[in-house]
């Protein structure tokens, strides 16, 4: 394992991925009003948002997103590697963090950037991200998925907690540009959220486009395609002999990996944590 953590502002990052550098970087970054960032806590859906603004941006051509990979279309603020991806390019920039909200957003309030903020149902980030911990070899090993899970819940885990991130953002909806989406929704209607995104970003969509986007963004179509599946990544960063990337791509798969008592327990911190949060989503708990 290529395991080096970097602590910042209090949460624990992959060291593989973050140095004090590229982390000065992105919390001085001079956002400018025309950038689109994408904001996720991990394995919200982050690389299926990317991969609809890409069609959509394209105007419904596959091309860049069969030939550019993810993390040049969509670059991370925060990791190393992307300084160069995120300065040279011209019209509009499609940008990714997973950056909280007391991080980030003073940064972006400075500009008129617009922002879309992607959220899933905790019961199954915990269980995507656990899967993730054991192909990514930059992030610890899990243990086991009871010991993960409680990591979880105590914001132990890398990228910190998932409870803060969430209301960290929402607690945005006045100051900032900002649409908040739900991997959910993204599942229950994609069509009715790429419309919705048209307007919200000034980008035309004509049903061929549409149709583009659709076919292009399913999950079988990114799972096989090698700009957005992480297979080009190596084998010592990501096993792939250890589970895919795209590893299901399900709502509610949580209901395989919950025993009743972790699932009690869950509900125990979700409540207390999430009590005084006006969530318009309500997932399925
Ligand atoms: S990361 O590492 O933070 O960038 O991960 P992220 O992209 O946010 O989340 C990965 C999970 O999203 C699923 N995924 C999809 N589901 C449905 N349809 C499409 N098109 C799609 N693309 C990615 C991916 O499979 C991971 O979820 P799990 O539950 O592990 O399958």
């Amino acid at each position: 394992r290529l395991e080096v953590t970097e602590t910042f502002a209090g949460i624990a990052l992959p060291g593989h991925l973050h140095t004090k550098e590229s982390l000065q970087f992105a919390t001085t970054f001079p956002f400018r009003d025309t950038d689109v960032v994408i904001v996720t806590y991990p394995k919200s859906g982050t690389t299926w948002m990317q991969e609809i603004l890409t069609l959509l941006y394209s105007r419904g051509d596959a091309l860049p997103a069969k030939t550019i990979p993810n993390w040049e279309r969509a670059p991370w603020l925060e990791q190393i590697h992307f300084r160069g991806a995120l300065r040279d390019t011209a019209a509009h920039r499609l940008i990714t963090s997973h950056l909280p909200a007391r991080v980030l957003a003073p940064l972006l309030q400075r500009s008129k950037a617009k922002v879309i903020y992607v959220a899933r149902n905790p019961k199954d980030v915990v269980v995507s991200f656990y899967y993730f911990h054991r192909l990514a070899k930059f992030l610890p090993d899990p243990v086991s998925f009871d010991a993960f899970l409680q990591q979880f819940l105590e914001g132990t885990v890398h990228y910190g907690s998932w409870f803060d991130h969430v209301k960290g953002w929402l607690g945005q909806r006045q100051l900032l540009d900002i649409f908040y989406v739900t991997y959910e929704e993204l599942h229950q209607d994609l069509r009715g959220t790429a419309q919705r995104l048209s307007t919200f970003l000034g980008c035309p969509l004509g049903p061929e486009t549409l149709e583009a986007l659709e076919q292009h963004c399913s999950f079988a179509a990114m799972r096989d395609n090698a700009m957005a599946n992480y297979t080009l990544i190596p084998r010592e960063i990501m096993d792939h002999s250890q589970g895919r990337f795209m590893r299901k791509g399900v709502v509610g798969d949580w209901r395989d990996h919950f025993s009743p008592l972790q699932n009690a327990l869950f509900n125990r911190v979700y409540q207390e944590e999430m009590r005084d949060v006006d969530l318009s989503v309500h997932w399925s708990m």
